[in-house]
Protein backbone atom coordinates (compact mmCIF):
# COMPACT_ATOMS: atom_id res chain seq x y z
CA UNK A 1 0.00 0.00 0.00
CA UNK A 2 1.33 3.54 -0.91
CA UNK A 3 1.34 6.00 1.55
CA UNK A 4 -1.87 7.88 2.90
CA UNK A 5 -2.63 10.92 1.11
CA UNK A 6 -2.44 14.05 2.68
CA UNK A 7 -5.36 16.31 1.56
CA UNK A 8 -5.32 20.22 2.04
CA UNK A 9 -8.41 22.35 2.51
CA UNK A 10 -9.30 26.02 1.12
CA UNK A 11 -12.44 28.43 1.33
CA UNK A 12 -14.30 28.68 -1.51
CA UNK A 13 -13.43 32.56 -2.01
CA UNK A 14 -12.49 34.57 -6.22
CA UNK A 15 -9.02 33.14 -5.24
CA UNK A 16 -9.95 29.52 -5.38
CA UNK A 17 -13.32 29.83 -7.48
CA UNK A 18 -11.42 28.53 -10.88
CA UNK A 19 -10.93 25.67 -8.68
CA UNK A 20 -14.40 25.36 -7.77
CA UNK A 21 -15.12 25.75 -11.62
CA UNK A 22 -13.10 22.86 -12.50
CA UNK A 23 -15.06 20.48 -9.90
CA UNK A 24 -18.05 22.36 -10.71
CA UNK A 25 -17.69 21.40 -14.55
CA UNK A 26 -16.77 17.96 -13.43
CA UNK A 27 -19.99 17.65 -11.44
CA UNK A 28 -22.32 18.75 -14.00
CA UNK A 29 -23.65 22.11 -14.03
CA UNK A 30 -25.69 22.65 -10.86
CA UNK A 31 -23.35 25.00 -9.64
CA UNK A 32 -24.49 24.48 -6.06
CA UNK A 33 -26.97 27.04 -6.42
CA UNK A 34 -30.46 25.14 -5.66
CA UNK A 35 -30.21 25.80 -1.90
CA UNK A 36 -28.65 29.70 -2.54
CA UNK A 37 -31.87 30.30 -4.30
CA UNK A 38 -35.70 31.61 -2.29
CA UNK A 39 -37.75 30.56 -5.43
CA UNK A 40 -36.27 28.63 -8.36
CA UNK A 41 -35.45 30.62 -11.40
CA UNK A 42 -34.88 29.99 -15.27
CA UNK A 43 -38.43 28.21 -15.66
CA UNK A 44 -38.48 27.64 -19.63
CA UNK A 45 -34.89 27.38 -19.99
CA UNK A 46 -33.27 24.65 -21.83
CA UNK A 47 -30.66 22.71 -19.15
CA UNK A 48 -27.73 24.29 -20.71
CA UNK A 49 -29.35 27.79 -20.11
CA UNK A 50 -30.42 26.57 -16.75
CA UNK A 51 -26.13 25.78 -15.91
CA UNK A 52 -24.95 29.24 -17.79
CA UNK A 53 -27.65 30.85 -15.11
CA UNK A 54 -26.34 28.79 -12.26
CA UNK A 55 -22.39 29.45 -13.34
CA UNK A 56 -22.89 33.14 -13.74
CA UNK A 57 -25.16 33.81 -10.34
CA UNK A 58 -22.53 31.54 -8.43
CA UNK A 59 -19.59 33.63 -9.82
CA UNK A 60 -22.03 37.07 -8.52
CA UNK A 61 -22.22 35.30 -4.82
CA UNK A 62 -18.83 34.44 -4.55
CA UNK A 63 -17.23 37.76 -5.71
CA UNK A 64 -20.05 39.40 -3.18
CA UNK A 65 -18.48 36.75 -0.47
CA UNK A 66 -22.26 35.41 -0.20
CA UNK A 67 -21.24 31.93 -1.32
CA UNK A 68 -19.38 29.53 1.19
CA UNK A 69 -17.66 26.20 0.61
CA UNK A 70 -14.76 24.19 2.18
CA UNK A 71 -12.74 22.80 -0.91
CA UNK A 72 -10.57 19.65 -0.46
CA UNK A 73 -7.48 19.01 -2.64
CA UNK A 74 -5.16 16.41 -3.24
CA UNK A 75 -1.83 18.55 -3.77
CA UNK A 76 -3.16 21.06 -6.79
CA UNK A 77 -6.19 19.42 -7.72
CA UNK A 78 -9.93 19.96 -6.18
CA UNK A 79 -11.18 17.13 -5.47
CA UNK A 80 -14.33 17.52 -3.18
CA UNK A 81 -16.40 20.39 -1.35
CA UNK A 82 -18.59 20.85 1.39
CA UNK A 83 -21.53 23.93 0.92
CA UNK A 84 -22.07 25.66 4.48
CA UNK A 85 -23.80 29.03 4.97
CA UNK A 86 -25.83 31.27 7.15
CA UNK A 87 -29.36 30.73 6.99
CA UNK A 88 -30.04 34.14 4.96
CA UNK A 89 -27.20 32.57 2.63
CA UNK A 90 -28.92 29.33 1.97
CA UNK A 91 -32.79 30.43 2.29
CA UNK A 92 -34.55 27.73 0.17
CA UNK A 93 -34.37 25.12 2.99
CA UNK A 94 -36.70 27.06 4.83
CA UNK A 95 -39.18 26.44 2.05
CA UNK A 96 -39.71 22.42 2.72
CA UNK A 97 -42.57 21.39 4.12
CA UNK A 98 -40.98 19.30 6.79
CA UNK A 99 -39.02 21.66 7.85
CA UNK A 100 -41.18 24.58 7.79
CA UNK A 101 -42.77 22.38 10.80
CA UNK A 102 -39.89 22.23 13.21
CA UNK A 103 -38.20 25.63 12.25
CA UNK A 104 -39.89 27.61 15.46
CA UNK A 105 -37.74 25.82 17.82
CA UNK A 106 -34.81 27.72 16.63
CA UNK A 107 -36.28 31.18 17.70
CA UNK A 108 -33.84 33.71 17.03
CA UNK A 109 -30.09 32.40 17.09
CA UNK A 110 -27.94 32.53 14.39
CA UNK A 111 -28.38 29.41 12.11
CA UNK A 112 -26.00 27.68 10.01
CA UNK A 113 -26.74 24.99 7.14
CA UNK A 114 -24.65 22.63 5.87
CA UNK A 115 -26.42 21.92 2.36
CA UNK A 116 -24.28 20.29 -0.23
CA UNK A 117 -21.38 17.71 -0.39
CA UNK A 118 -19.53 16.92 -3.71
CA UNK A 119 -15.94 14.51 -4.46
CA UNK A 120 -14.76 13.69 -7.66
CA UNK A 121 -15.92 9.68 -8.74
CA UNK A 122 -12.15 9.11 -8.18
CA UNK A 123 -11.34 10.13 -4.68
CA UNK A 124 -14.67 8.66 -3.49
CA UNK A 125 -14.52 6.52 -0.31
CA UNK A 126 -11.60 8.19 1.17
CA UNK A 127 -13.10 10.64 3.62
CA UNK A 128 -12.61 13.54 1.33
CA UNK A 129 -16.58 14.64 2.44
CA UNK A 130 -15.66 13.61 6.46
CA UNK A 131 -12.60 16.45 5.81
CA UNK A 132 -14.60 18.91 4.37
CA UNK A 133 -17.35 18.78 6.46
CA UNK A 134 -14.58 19.27 9.71
CA UNK A 135 -13.10 21.96 8.42
CA UNK A 136 -16.62 23.75 7.60
CA UNK A 137 -17.59 23.25 11.05
CA UNK A 138 -14.37 24.97 12.03
CA UNK A 139 -14.85 28.07 10.02
CA UNK A 140 -18.36 28.10 11.60
CA UNK A 141 -16.59 28.18 14.79
CA UNK A 142 -13.65 30.88 13.66
CA UNK A 143 -16.82 33.05 12.59
CA UNK A 144 -18.56 33.16 15.62
CA UNK A 145 -20.17 29.95 16.16
CA UNK A 146 -24.13 29.05 16.23
CA UNK A 147 -26.98 26.29 15.58
CA UNK A 148 -25.78 24.22 12.78
CA UNK A 149 -28.26 22.50 10.74
CA UNK A 150 -27.72 19.49 8.59
CA UNK A 151 -30.17 17.48 6.60
CA UNK A 152 -28.74 14.02 5.86
CA UNK A 153 -30.44 11.42 3.75
CA UNK A 154 -31.92 8.64 5.31
CA UNK A 155 -33.67 7.12 3.09
CA UNK A 156 -31.86 3.65 1.81
CA UNK A 157 -32.87 3.56 -1.63
CA UNK A 158 -31.59 7.26 -2.05
CA UNK A 159 -28.56 6.77 -0.27
CA UNK A 160 -27.75 3.79 -2.63
CA UNK A 161 -27.51 6.24 -5.20
CA UNK A 162 -24.24 8.49 -5.16
CA UNK A 163 -25.97 11.77 -7.12
CA UNK A 164 -28.22 11.35 -4.32
CA UNK A 165 -26.09 11.59 -1.42
CA UNK A 166 -25.47 15.28 -1.40
CA UNK A 167 -26.67 16.11 2.06
CA UNK A 168 -24.32 13.76 3.67
CA UNK A 169 -25.24 10.68 5.38
CA UNK A 170 -26.50 10.65 9.70
CA UNK A 171 -23.26 9.32 10.50
CA UNK A 172 -21.19 11.79 9.08
CA UNK A 173 -22.65 14.00 11.62
CA UNK A 174 -23.20 12.13 14.49
CA UNK A 175 -19.24 11.83 14.29
CA UNK A 176 -19.02 15.18 14.50
CA UNK A 177 -21.80 15.43 17.51
CA UNK A 178 -24.64 16.28 15.73
CA UNK A 179 -27.77 15.47 17.24
CA UNK A 180 -31.51 14.06 15.27
CA UNK A 181 -34.24 16.61 15.51
CA UNK A 182 -36.69 15.21 13.31
CA UNK A 183 -37.89 13.66 10.12
CA UNK A 184 -37.53 15.39 6.99
CA UNK A 185 -40.49 13.79 5.13
CA UNK A 186 -39.44 9.77 4.48
CA UNK A 187 -36.10 10.78 2.78
CA UNK A 188 -34.23 13.33 5.03
CA UNK A 189 -33.38 14.25 8.71
CA UNK A 190 -32.92 16.88 10.35
CA UNK A 191 -29.82 17.23 12.33
CA UNK A 192 -28.35 19.91 14.95
CA UNK A 193 -25.04 20.84 16.72
CA UNK A 194 -24.55 24.19 18.68
CA UNK A 195 -20.94 25.59 18.04
CA UNK A 196 -19.31 28.19 20.43
CA UNK A 197 -17.59 30.70 19.03
CA UNK A 198 -13.42 29.37 18.43
C1 LIG B 1 -21.86 11.80 -1.01
C2 LIG B 1 -20.38 11.94 -1.31
C3 LIG B 1 -20.03 13.42 -1.17
C4 LIG B 1 -19.59 11.13 -0.27
O1 LIG B 1 -18.25 11.49 -0.39
P1 LIG B 1 -17.04 10.53 0.06
O2 LIG B 1 -15.85 11.40 0.31
O3 LIG B 1 -16.91 9.44 -0.88
O4 LIG B 1 -17.60 10.00 1.42
P2 LIG B 1 -16.80 9.48 2.65
O5 LIG B 1 -15.70 8.58 2.19
O6 LIG B 1 -16.39 10.62 3.55
O7 LIG B 1 -17.95 8.67 3.33
C5 LIG B 1 -19.18 9.31 3.64
C6 LIG B 1 -20.25 8.28 3.70
O8 LIG B 1 -20.61 7.85 2.38
C7 LIG B 1 -20.51 6.43 2.32
N1 LIG B 1 -20.07 6.05 1.00
C8 LIG B 1 -19.01 6.54 0.33
N2 LIG B 1 -18.92 5.92 -0.86
C9 LIG B 1 -19.97 5.04 -0.91
C10 LIG B 1 -20.45 4.13 -1.89
N3 LIG B 1 -19.84 3.98 -3.05
N4 LIG B 1 -21.58 3.42 -1.61
C11 LIG B 1 -22.23 3.57 -0.45
N5 LIG B 1 -21.80 4.42 0.52
C12 LIG B 1 -20.70 5.14 0.28
C13 LIG B 1 -19.48 6.05 3.34
O9 LIG B 1 -19.64 4.71 3.77
C14 LIG B 1 -19.84 7.00 4.44
O10 LIG B 1 -21.01 6.51 5.09
P3 LIG B 1 -21.17 6.61 6.66
O11 LIG B 1 -21.01 8.08 6.98
O12 LIG B 1 -22.54 6.10 6.89
O13 LIG B 1 -20.07 5.82 7.26
C15 LIG B 1 -20.04 11.43 -2.72
O14 LIG B 1 -20.57 10.13 -2.87
C16 LIG B 1 -20.55 12.31 -3.84
O15 LIG B 1 -19.92 13.30 -4.20
N6 LIG B 1 -21.73 12.00 -4.40
C17 LIG B 1 -22.30 12.85 -5.44
C18 LIG B 1 -23.08 13.96 -4.74
C19 LIG B 1 -23.42 15.05 -5.70
O16 LIG B 1 -23.80 14.82 -6.83
N7 LIG B 1 -23.29 16.30 -5.20
C20 LIG B 1 -23.52 17.44 -6.00
C21 LIG B 1 -24.92 17.89 -5.92
S1 LIG B 1 -24.86 19.61 -6.31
Amino acid sequence: MGPRRQFTVKELSLSTWPAFEKLAIKQGGCWCMFYQRPKPVGKGSSIEEWKKINRKDKETLVRQGRSRAILVYDDKTPVGWCQYGTRDELPRIDAGRGYRKVRPLVKEEKIWRITCFFVDKDYRGQGVSKIALHAALESIRNKGGGIVEAFPVVSKKMAAVPEWRWFGTPNMFKRERFKPVAPLGTSGLLMRKTILPG
